[in-house]
């Protein structure tokens, strides 16, 4: 079934560099699976995994990625600074049209003013931002990113398992802040326990 690619227990990747791309793909069909359901509950659903999926993921690049980035790679600062720009903007948006809710009539039309402005930033970050990381650190330092990455992701499954629902409903329902905020919490005590 079509959903199994956004598991992320399936989520191979050692490699943080791969391992966010492949999580960009993702976004990007979610994207697609919430224009393509029927207004109703089906798009209500596909939608609160979209946000789950985007919150989770923006917040362990801002946590663990971009830090890294803007000390190891060349303009830094400036690359780190324009990416953190672009995704506060697309938390505001994502904020505005969970607000909005997928019933209202303007929902489509701003859900894809949010999705052109986290794909191009994907695609900065992928050109920008990843491709000098991968450059600058070593392999062992991308794994070490991978493994704080699966475990914030390990909090937020897009497709829950059963049995652990009630436990994901805790966590990660709820406003896009509220479940950056928890996300960040998590990801900074896996940190901690790792010695970072
Ligand atoms: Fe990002
Ligand atoms: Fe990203």
């Amino acid at each position: 079934m079509s959903d199994r690619r956004t598991v992320p227990e399936l989520m191979g990747e050692n490699d943080v560099v791969d391992l966010l791309v492949r999580q960009h793909a993702m976004i990007r069909d979610l994207f697609d699976e919430v224009e393509e359901s029927p207004a109703g509950a089906r798009r209500t659903e596909a939608f609160e995994r979209l946000v789950r999926m985007l919150a989770v993921h923006e917040t362990a690049e801002e946590e663990i990625v971009h830090p890294y980035a803007r000390l190891k790679i060349e303009d830094g600062d400036e690359v780190v600074g324009d990416r953190l720009a672009e995704e506060r903007e697309a938390k505001q948006l994502l904020v505005d049209l969970e607000r909005l809710g997928t019933g209202h009539p303007d929902f489509s039309g701003r859900l894809q003013v949010l999705r052109a402005a986290v794909l191009a930033h994907a695609e900065a970050e992928e050109r920008y931002e990843f491709a000098r990381l991968r450059a600058r650190t070593s392999v062992a330092e991308r794994r070490a990113m991978a493994a704080g990455v699966k475990a914030a992701e390990a909090l937020a499954p897009t497709h829950p398992h059963p049995g652990t629902e009630s436990m994901v409903m805790n966590l990660l329902f709820g406003p896009p802040l509220a479940i950056v905020d928890r996300t960040r919490d998590v990801i900074r005590q896996a940190m901690r326990g790792h010695g970072g």
